[in-house]
């Protein structure tokens, strides 16, 4: 049996469910010969973490921490726990021979990056599911790849997107474009313009059914999107900075500090414009998409003209869909359809990726 220790950072909606989908798939991995075992958890300000040469975190205390973590509780609360502010320290303390690191935040890189460096040097893998390091400056980004390392779960949550396109870029297929809806929330909204709600509305309609960020602002002004877009680019082999991505912001100019209703109504603003350029592209056998534009020359997310009976046009309600415009799928594209966010299927690219390092 191969044991490999695991140092998870962030246990939240997502490093939960990971964590209890490791514990779940326990048998299966052990017919495979690997055994994981966590030996830390770290949110915020805390950790739990098993001493060097004491047993990794049992089974029954890593439920109980998840439960005490769903419940809102803080890691440093547990008679276990203890205050942290030192990501890297953990790594140091707590890795073993063969481990490997989880990053289920979404921390800076400028608070995570130090424990991903202490990590490559002590030879461990890290694998991914938060886009901001990735998505720091070209250098963060070629430290990073420089080791051992997995992010398919960045973009599309669980959907092979990641290694869907290193697979097609190691056997020498040319990429000339990546096209997708990377937003299921921003493709809930623009998918119900055609029903004839008006844009305020359709966003009122998603922040009521829990699609958007509690600040629907931050699915609105496209950067989420647009971080997608770099780790592709990025991926393909392309020098970009998150400055370089040309960004549609559909957020109403609003003060910083506004309430979400005050958000709301600020968008009626745009409700007319918004139905003119529906109308536009309706009139021509279009529709609308926030659509992640990647190629060579191109780097763009925004609003965009898409054939109504295409694939994008043809996507409704929250599911993302990439697009793959290559040497060999030509005419037609190699196409990856699916939900692309939840806790579960997020963790799944977590675990695959971690199998994958193994
Ligand atoms: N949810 C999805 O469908 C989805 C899909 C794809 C990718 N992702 C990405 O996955 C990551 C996690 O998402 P989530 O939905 O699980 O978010 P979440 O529920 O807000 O959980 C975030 C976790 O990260 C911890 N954290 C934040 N900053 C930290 C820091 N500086 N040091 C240590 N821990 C820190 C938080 O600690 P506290 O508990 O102390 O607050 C929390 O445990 C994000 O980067 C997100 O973009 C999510």
């Amino acid at each position: 049996m191969r044991t490999v220790a695991l140092i998870q950072f962030g246990v939240g909606q997502v490093g939960r469910a990971l964590v209890e989908m490791i514990l779940d798939v326990r048998g299966r991995l052990a017919q495979r010969g690997i055994a994981f075992e966590y030996v830390a958890l770290a949110d915020r300000d805390g950790a739990v973490i098993a001493e060097p040469g004491a047993p990794p975190l049992s089974e029954p205390l890593l439920r109980e921490l998840c439960r005490l973590k769903a419940a809102g509780s803080r890691l440093a609360e547990h008679p276990r726990g203890y205050h942290q502010e030192n990501l890297a320290a953990i790594v140091d303390v707590a890795g073993r021979s063969e481990t490997l690191v989880v990053d289920a935040t979404a921390a800076e890189v400028t608070a995570i990056g130090p424990a991903f460096w202490r990590a490559q040097e002590l030879g461990y893998g890290i694998v991914l599911a938060n886009k901001k390091p990735l998505t720091a400056d070209m250098a963060t980004f070629r430290r990073l790849t420089s080791g051992p390392l997995g992010y398919e779960a960045t973009v599309g949550a669980g959907l092979p997107v990641i290694r869907t396109l290193q697979m097609l870029l190691d056997t020498g297929d040319v990429v000339r474009a990546i096209r997708g809806a990377l937003s299921g929330t921003l493709g809930f909204i623009m998918s119900h313009l055609e029903g004839g709600l008006a844009f305020s509305q359709a966003v009122r309609r998603a922040v009521e059914l829990g699609y958007t960020e509690p600040d629907p602002r931050d699915d609105l002004n496209g950067l989420d999107v647009a971080r997608k877009a770099l780790i592709l680019a990025r991926t393909m082999g392309l020098e970009r900075e998150l400055a370089h991505v040309h960004v549609e912001s559909l957020a109403p100019p609003t003060p910083a500090d506004a309430s979400v209703e005050e958000v709301l109504v600020a968008l009626e603003a745009v409700d007319d414009a918004m139905a003119q350029r529906f109308q536009q592209a309706e009139a021509t056998g279009h529709t609308l998409r926030y659509v992640a534009t990647v190629t060579p020359d191109e780097l763009r997310v925004g609003v965009a003209h898409v054939p109504r009976d295409g694939p994008l046009g043809g996507l409704q309600g929250p599911d993302n869909l990439i697009l793959f415009e290559t040497e060999r799928y030509t005419p037609r594209p190699l196409v990856i359809r699916g939900p692309g966010a939840g806790a579960t299927v997020t963790a799944s690219a977590l675990l695959a990726d971690l199998l994958a390092l193994v």
